[in-house]
Parts: structure tokens; C-alpha cells; sequence
């Protein structure tokens, strides 16, 4: 056996191991792909420089990375929306905006898609094109379609997949849009996240048919939903374990926070609720359903550390901070009082006994995404 079959083998193990990789036949489409044949562009390691986030290329055949290939391990493939690993030597401190997902969690995401053979699925994120490859694999590539919004990543995923002799139908575009010409789909899995599921997803899928996607937000919270597809043109289906995030799909990223607007303006009151509350994961994924278009910052000013929240498209904001005697109070300005909503909505979360994500539903009908439990 050579040095790459058995670092395939084993990791392929340690996925079942650790429950990722649970089914036969997932277990055979994932050892019908090596995934560094994704990866012959290189990936970027992780490092500092002083004291700040940085990458480093690490080309294909360097040391370690047949390794990290195979290691259980997210490779990021893209920088700042055009830099590829042979473009640069020597670190960068930009954000990443390409990746291969860790393998554990693209294999857990096909395990919950629940799929028969003869599936039609649609994939929105199409990155290197291993998870295309492993959906290949177990449906055929004539079921499979992908959408990936970067062009170069996707002439760079559909050359790995045709050297690897797989041709699915490979889109540049959009993927918030879907597919139509592709569709009605059983099943649409993405591998970026969400704000909210869009309505062209919910319309690209049959009746009964379902969407796995991890709903997340501009607070830095984020689930993975799987939705099933109603008569009616609605969708809902609970939240499935984990604290799954992605990067979110580039036409929902946050928009610039451009000119602050005066944070000495605005009313103040006590705030039921500090925004140390903002620490929690899913306090944070609780109120972005109520604020969805809000963004925090921290902020210090008067000497002390204000925690603001702003909605930059509607100039609504909240500023919180701890006066001399520890109290919480909330200074908010703009046509929709952001910790009043907020606090609303982690109120009535409290007052049911702060239920687990497990416990949660998504809906997602034409007046929008509402979230229960
Ligand atoms: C985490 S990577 C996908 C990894 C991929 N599944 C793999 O196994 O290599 C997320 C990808 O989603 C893409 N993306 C972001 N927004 C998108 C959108 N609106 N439509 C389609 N793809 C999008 C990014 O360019 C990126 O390549």
C-alpha cells in the first residue's frame, strides 16, 4: 500500500470512528476519492505575525501536504477573494474565502442530507470540488449539480474533477439563485453559509424534498438546519447538532460599516439584559433572528468599553455598557431600538427554560425565516 492509500485508509477510519462516516455507501464513495487530488494547488497553514492572524502557502509535494491532506482538517485554498497559495511566499494577513471543509463535517453533512440512489442533488459552494467528488461517487455525477460563485475556484474544481474522469453539471454563478435548469432537486446541501434560506432554494426543491444549510449571521453564530420542502412553497425543519459554521455565501457578508453615526445621541434606559450575553454562542444565534441585519463592534469610549450593535442599512443601533455601579444600560437610536428587539427575543428563549439548538425549529415561508422552539 503506499503512503497516501494508507493515510487515506486511516483517516477514513477515524471518520468512522468518531461517527462522521456512518453508512455503507458513503463509506465506499469516500474511499473512491483521494482528497489531495483536490488539493495539488497548495493550501494555507494557519500562523502569526506579530501577533496577528497570518497564512502561509504550503505547496503540493512540501513538506506535510500529503499530511494535512489527510488529516481531519479545513485547508483554505483562497485569500481575499483571488489569492492562491502559488501566488504568494511568505505570510498574509487577509481573510480566507475559499476552503476544503473538514472532512469530518462534509461527510457528517452527507450522512444528514439522507439521500436514495437516483437523487438528484444540487451542491451551492463547490470550493475544490471534493465534496462534488464524494456526491459523485455515491449518486453519479449525472444527479449531481454545483454552483460555485468564484469563477477560478470553479474552473479549478471542474479541471480536479474531469482529471479525476467526474462530470457533474458545474455552474459559476450564484448559488443563493440555485439551479433552475437543474432542477426540481431532491436535496440541495451547501457548503457555505446562510443569513436565510433563499426562496429559490425552497422553489428548486420537490415537495418533500430537503435543504441542509447552516443558517448563520453577522453576530458570529451559526447552525446547521435541515429543512424539509412543504405543498405550500414554506419550509421548516429543525436545527441538527454541532455548531456547524462556513463561511458565509459572498453576497451575504456585511456591508461596510462606513461613517459611525453619533453614539452620544439616542435614548438610554436600563438594559434588562447585558451584553456580556453576547459571550454565548447560541444567545448570539437566538437574537440574530431578531436583528438579522445588525453587526457588533467594541468600542471604547469615555473610558469605558461600549459593545455596539448596529444596523447600518436602517441607522438603527444599541450601544451597551456597565455604568459605575455594574448596571447594564442601553443607549439605542433609529427606527427599530435594536436591544429592545433583542432582548425580546432572548426573553421569551429564557422564559421556555433556554431550550437546546436540538430543540429549535427554522421556517421559512414568503414573509421570511422565524425561528421556534
Ligand atoms: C467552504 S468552501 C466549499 C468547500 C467544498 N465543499 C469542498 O469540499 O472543497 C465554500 C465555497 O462557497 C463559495 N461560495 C460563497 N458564496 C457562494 C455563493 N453565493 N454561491 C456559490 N458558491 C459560493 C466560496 O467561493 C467557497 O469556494
Amino acid at each position: 500500500m503506499t503512503n497516501q492509500a494508507q493515510l487515506h485508509e486511516e483517516l477514513l477510519d477515524a471518520l468512522a470512528a468518531n461517527g462522521s462516516l456512518r453508512t455503507d455507501p458513503w463509506k465506499k464513495a469516500a474511499a473512491a476519492v483521494p482528497r489531495h487530488e483536490f488539493l495539488r494547488g497548495g493550501f494555507f497553514r494557519h500562523t502569526t505575525v506579530d501577533g496577528f492572524s497570518a497564512w502561509e502557502s504550503v505547496l503540493e509535494g512540501e513538506d506535510g501536504w500529503l499530511e494535512a491532506c489527510y488529516r481531519d482538517e479545513l485547508l483554505v485554498t483562497q485569500i481575499a477573494g483571488t489569492i492562491v497559495p502559488a501566488d504568494i511566499r511568505g505570510q498574509i494577513t487577509r481573510e480566507p474565502t475559499s476552503s476544503s471543509t473538514l472532512p469530518s463535517l462534509v461527510l457528517r453533512m452527507l450522512e444528514d442530507l439522507q439521500v436514495e440512489s437516483g437523487m438528484r442533488v444540487l451542491e451551492i459552494g463547490t470550493g475544490t470540488g471534493y465534496s462534488t467528488a464524494v456526491l459523485s461517487a455515491r449518486l453519479g455525477d449525472q444527479n449531481v449539480t454545483s454552483v460555485e460563485y468564484d469563477e477560478g475556484v470553479a474552473a479549478r474544481a471542474r479541471a480536479a474533477l474531469a482529471q479525476f474522469g467526474i462530470h457533474p453539471t458545474l455552474v459559476a454563478g450564484d448559488g443563493l439563485l440555485g439551479h433552475t435548469a437543474g432542477g426540481p432537486y431532491d436535496r440541495i446541501i451547501a457548503t457555505c453559509g446562510v443569513k436565510a434560506v433563499p426562496a429559490a432554494w425552497i422553489e428548486q426543491t420537490r415537495p418533500g424534498g430537503a435543504i441542509l444549510a447552516t443558517v448563520g449571521g453577522w453576530l458570529g453564530a451559526s447552525e446547521l438546519a435541515r429543512l424539509t420542502v412543504h405543498n405550500d412553497g414554506t419550509a421548516s425543519g429543525p436545527l441538527l447538532s454541532g455548531q456547524v459554521s462556513f463561511m458565509l455565501a459572498r453576497p451575504h457578508t456585511p456591508p461596510p460599516l462606513g461613517l459611525l453615526p453619533d453614539l452620544s445621541e439616542g435614548k438610554e434606559r436600563e438594559a434588562i439584559i447585558g451584553a456580556d450575553v453576547l459571550t454565548d454562542w447560541t444567545s448570539r444565534f437566538v437574537v440574530q433572528f431578531a436583528v438579522p441585519d445588525v453587526q457588533r463592534l467594541t468600542l471604547n469610549r469615555n473610558g469605558r468599553t461600549e459593545h455596539v450593535l448596529i444596523d447600518v442599512t436602517s441607522g438603527s443601533w444599541a450601544a451597551l455598557y456597565q455604568d459605575d455601579r455594574g448596571r447594564w444600560i442601553a443607549r439605542q437610536d433609529g427606527p427599530d431600538p435594536v436591544w429592545d428587539a433583542a432582548e425580546e427575543q432572548l426573553g421569551r428563549w429564557h422564559a421556555a427554560g433556554t431550550p437546546a439548538v436540538e430543540e429549535f425549529t427554522v421556517t421559512v415561508t414568503a414573509d421570511g425565516q422565524n425561528l421556534h422552539w
